[in-house]
């Protein structure tokens, strides 16, 4: 059995905690937060050790692995001193706060051997959204020629997260630039337009919604839509078109039940709540394939690499969206 530790009992660190203690191959054994009792309450539902502070849980021999899910701007730091103490990192997305700590972290990472670390990218490991990769691997769609990604999320997180998040595009659309690239490779011209639909943020100084354009390196294009608030739930929605078909991914909901009364037809549940709802699966097998990373020695992926890449993305689109003008990256 895998020894997995979570750093950080926060929304995203106790969707992983519980991914770990319900794994055939891991347990979950210890919990790292610093903030009141929160380790103590995750750590006491799985029977784990808690921890206060991650150097003393980096120190612990019985911990083979750690999943990083604290604030962003201590992913870094956390990533450097799990891997220098030997174990295996799951980092949530964005690696970084910028573009140049990233780097340093990728650079840093290899000058010594360390266990695989691997980035928290898990819409690659979507059901759905993996079936669409494997269909346009295989050619099924012909020449991938356009991508749309709708992601609004149900509720907007609050002001206090927004602080130390990094803003829009390298929180929320960090995502939607991971699945641009899974599909269409490198993106060499980003183009961006910010809005700013929510009141209660309007004091964070940071967009809270967004509509992205990317061109990929072999000229397909994606378009991606964002909002931090969509009240009719969290909206997830794909479409990859290519020359011979396309694939298309709707919004789940808790039944596949469809409703006729004499005043409506057609009528169906309101959308999944939120990622916990909607990603569950991924979670669940990114958390897998993780593990096989660890034991098997198969493939880490989304890497280090992809997560710096998909911040440069991020960041172009801050620079695009806050100048007017589209933002080349090719040179
Ligand atoms: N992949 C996804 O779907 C997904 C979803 C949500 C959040 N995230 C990412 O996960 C990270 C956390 O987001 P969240 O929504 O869970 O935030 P959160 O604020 O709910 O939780 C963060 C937790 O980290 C703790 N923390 C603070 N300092 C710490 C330290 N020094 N060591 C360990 N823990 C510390 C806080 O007390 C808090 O409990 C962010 O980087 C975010 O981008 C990813």
């Amino acid at each position: 059995m895998l020894r997995v530790a979570v750093i950080g009992a926060g929304r995203i660190g106790k969707i992983h905690a519980s991914a770990v203690a319900s794994h055939p191959q891991a347990d979950l054994v210890a919990v790292c937060d610093p903030i009141g009792t929160a380790a103590e309450d995750l750590a006491a539902l799985h029977g784990a050790k808690a921890y206060k502070d991650a150097d003393d849980l980096f120190a612990d021999p019985d911990v083979d692995a750690v999943i990083i899910g604290s604030p962003t701007p201590l992913h870094a730091p956390q990533v450097l001193g799990a891997t220098r103490a030997g174990k295996a990192v799951l980092v949530e997305k964005p690696v970084a706060s910028d573009v140049e700590s990233a780097r340093a972290l990728e650079a840093e990472l290899e000058t010594f051997e360390h266990p695989p670390v691997m980035v928290g990218f898990q819409r690659r490991y979507d059901p759905s959204i993996r079936r669409a990769k494997e269909l346009a691997d295989a050619g099924e769609l012909g020449t991938i020629e356009q991508v749309t990604i709708v992601s609004r999320d149900s509720a907007p997180p609050p002001a206090s997260y927004i602080a130390v998040s990094g803003g829009i595009f390298k929180d929320m659309t960090i995502h939607d630039f991971d699945e641009a690239r899974f599909f269409i490779g490198d993106i060499v011209e980003v183009s961006a337009f910010g809005q700013n639909v929510l009141p209660e943020l309007a004091e964070t100084g940071d967009f809270d919604a967004a509509v992205v354009v990317l061109r990929g390196k072999n000229g397909a294009v994606a378009s991606i839509t964002n909002n931090r608030r969509c009240v009719t739930g969290y909206d997830q929605r794909l479409e990859v078109h290519g020359s011979t078909g396309s694939a298309i991914m709707d919004n789940w909901r808790p039944t596949t039940l469809s409703v006729n009364t004499k005043d409506a037809s057609g009528t169906q549940q309101p959308y999944l709540d939120f990622f916990l709802e909607r990603y569950a699966d991924a979670y669940r097998n990114e958390l897998t394939a993780f593990i096989d990373a660890i034991n098997n020695g198969t493939e880490v992926t989304p890497t280090v690499a992809d997560g710096v890449a998909a911040l440069v993305v991020a960041q172009a689109a801050g620079e695009s969206a806050h100048s007017g003008r589209t933002v080349r990256l090719d040179g």
